[in-house]
């Protein structure tokens, strides 16, 4: 077996931030090995890091983190030393419908997995867990105020509750057993790759063929937004220099209602493509159950400490976002028909 100077499992690495993450951290570390580990639920997208599929620093293994034998079998066969974790079930409307998956997956899953880890620790205390979580898990803020990491968990969803379980879990497995983790409770991302269930990539698609543009509520709810590559680059460092059993906020000092972000949406599209004002087709509608009022981010400590900031701004980063998102109309179409789904079959199948 070649000698890596690290062997990480990135579980969740056909998703929208582990696609991210993946694509900056495998040519980034050459010497260090990447094992995908993902069960391609809807949201896993392979098609995402063909890019890396021949490199000999990247492997995939579809295992679903729930399974807690084929994780440990995954993690010695390849003697991991240590997870990034983002595997989750994540978008919070699903939760709502069917909240059970998400305390198994994230709950669950995330328990096995540690379990998993602890076994690898015991025989190699280099072992390090990365848990990456949101800033959901704080709960909902009024007009003023930030959320910080001493801030108390008050979950509203069943989505952030499923984090903030996993997120305890993981802060018990440092105390208990001494397991070297460090965990991120990250704000919104936004960027390439992102599944077109959430806001943006859904708003560009109605806006861009001129449809309906739904916003819940009266479009007031504030959200702290950081484009993907600078979450990267957060979870880059953290693994790096996070201290043992610390936990970072993350977030982009971009706070904006959803509304502004639709109107800003249309605006840029506008001026692409033409054929505005689009603003026009926003429509509100009812309310998302226990809707959180605002979140907000104070990332003084991850700055402090680690000296992490993010380089990129809201606006820059949106038009970066849209131009992907025009550029790439093939990925859209294709996980909307689910078309993306083949390709697991097609390319790894007999492997
Ligand atoms: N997207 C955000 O704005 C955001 C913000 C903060 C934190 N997070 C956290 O970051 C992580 C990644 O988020 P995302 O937006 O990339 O999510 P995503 O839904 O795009 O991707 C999740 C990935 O996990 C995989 N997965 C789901 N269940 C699995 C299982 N049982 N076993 C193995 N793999 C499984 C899916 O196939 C998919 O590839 C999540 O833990 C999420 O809670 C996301």
């Amino acid at each position: 077996m070649t000698e890596f100077k690290r062997r990480i499992a990135v579980t969740g690495g056909a998703g929208f931030i582990g696609s991210n993450l993946l694509l900056y951290l495998v040519p980034k570390y050459p010497d260090y090995l990447f094992v995908n580990i993902d069960s391609l639920t809807y949201a896993g997208n392979l098609k995402n890091l063909v890019s890396l599929e021949d490199s000999p620093s990247y492997r995939f293994e579809r295992i679903d983190i729930r399974e807690r034998e084929a994780v440990t079998a995954c993690f010695e066969r390849y003697r991991i030393d240590s997870v990034i974790h983002l595997a989750a079930e994540s978008h919070v409307d699903r939760s709502i419908d069917g909240p059970l998956l998400f305390v198994e997956t994230n709950v669950l899953g995330t328990a096995s997995l540690l379990d998993a880890a602890l076994t690898r620790y015991r025989a190699d205390k280099r072992f390090r867990f990365l848990h990456v979580s949101t800033d959901e898990v704080y709960g909902s803020l009024g007009a003023t105020g930030y959320f910080t990491e001493t801030t108390p968990f008050s979950p509203n969803s069943p989505y952030s509750a499923s984090k903030a379980a996993a997120d305890h879990l993981v802060r018990a497995y440092h105390v208990t057993y001494g397991l070297d983790t460090v965990t991120t409770n990250c704000s919104n991302n936004y960027g390439p790759y992102q599944f077109p269930e959430k806001l943006i990539p859904l708003m560009f698609r109605n806006a861009r063929d001129r449809l309906k543009l739904p916003v819940y509520g009266d479009g007031s709810n504030v959200r702290d937004w950081l484009y993907v590559e600078d979450h990267c680059r957060a979870l880059d460092i953290v693994f790096h220099k996070g201290l043992s059993g610390e936990t970072y906020n993350i977030g982009g000092h971009n706070e904006i209602t959803n509304l502004e972000l639709v109107g800003k949406i249309c605006t840029l599209l506008d001026s692409i493509i033409g054929g505005g004002p689009r603003e026009k087709l926003i429509e509100f509608v009812t309310d998302r159950p226990g809707h959180d009022h605002r979140y907000a981010i104070d990332a003084t400590k991850i700055e402090k400490e680690l000296g992490w900031t993010p380089d990129v701004s809201f606006d820059e980063g949106l038009a970066r976002t849209i131009r992907w998102y025009l550029d790439n109309e093939e990925w859209l179409e294709e996980c909307i028909s689910g078309e993306y789904q083949n390709y697991y079959e097609k390319m790894y199948a007999d492997r």
